[in-house]
């Protein structure tokens, strides 16, 4: 069977509140892939993933943009997440009044489709269950708030996964619990067989160890300059910065 394309971006432009932050962004993502999005802060990584999704103000002004085939810039941002499109946040914003517990029973899967979510809890195997009667993100630690992001994402269970530096401020025993939960999610095939895919954006790398990474893409001043190998990728940008790592 070929892979199936996921996300097909084609001279993108993404804007911050009008303002251009990316630039001619050419990306495919197939069906099974995760692909690694690193670069320097104010790159314009969480941009292009928030305009992905549908989140204001971020916006696609030009080029195209396909979700499984379907223009993206004619989705609401609701139409996305129900067609699958899911976003784990850098910083996800607290909501008063809806618990934990809540979000999880309102985002359920059909009973139809039960076995095709990662079998274990993700609540309990991200060492969450202390927050379930908690308001979303009120008061959570770092740590905490990116790990209920995996829960989260993993409970509505998505087809393109993006998420936004999933690793930053865990601490490095959390770190392989959420690579794990993150490995679980992308091995675990929607209701109708099909593979999910994933874009992850880190700084650390450490997440690297325990993801099959297919690819990372650097991105800088909002293009993306350099395509390769994703721990080679990162090994490039250690040793020499990033604006040498595109010379490699
Ligand atoms: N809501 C906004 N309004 C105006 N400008 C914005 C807005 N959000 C982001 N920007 C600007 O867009 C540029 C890219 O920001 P973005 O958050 O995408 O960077 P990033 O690569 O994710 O950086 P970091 O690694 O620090 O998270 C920055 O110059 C930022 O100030
Ligand atoms: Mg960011």
């Amino acid at each position: 069977m070929s892979a199936e394309s996921i996300l097909q971006l084609e001279g993108v432009t993404v804007t911050a509140d009008g303002k251009p932050v990316c630039h001619d962004v050419n990306l495919t993502i197939n069906d099974g892939e995760t692909h690694i999005l690193l670069g320097p802060n104010g790159s314009g990584k969480s941009s292009l993933l928030c305009a992905l999704m549908g989140i204001r103000p971020f916006d696609i002004v030009g080029g195209t943009a396909l979700y499984c085939g379907q223009d993206l810039t004619a989705m609401s941002l609701d139409e996305r997440a129900r067609a699958g499109v899911g976003m784990a946040f850098q910083r996800p914003p607290s909501l008063t009044g809806v618990t934990v517990k809540q979000l999880i029973a309102a985002m359920q899967p059909d009973p139809a489709d039960s076995g095709t979510v990662p079998s274990s809890d993700p609540v309990e195997k991200l060492g969450l269950t202390h927050l379930l009667d908690r308001d979303i993100n009120k008061g959570f630690s770092g740590g905490e708030a990116k790990r209920w992001e995996i829960a989260k994402l993993t409970t509505q269970s998505p087809r393109l996964c993006l998420f936004d530096e999933p690793e930053s401020g865990v601490d490095i025993e959390q770190v392989k619990v959420v690579a794990g939960a993150i490995s679980e999610l992308m091995n675990t095939p929607l209701p109708d067989g099909k593979q999910r895919a994933a874009i992850i954006i880190t700084h650390t790398g450490f997440i690297l160890d325990g993801i099959d990474a297919t690819i990372a893409h650097l991105l800088i001043d909002g293009r993306i300059q350099a395509s390769d190998d994703a721990k080679q990728l990162f090994n490039h940008v250690r040793r020499r910065g990033y604006a040498a790592a595109t010379l490699s």
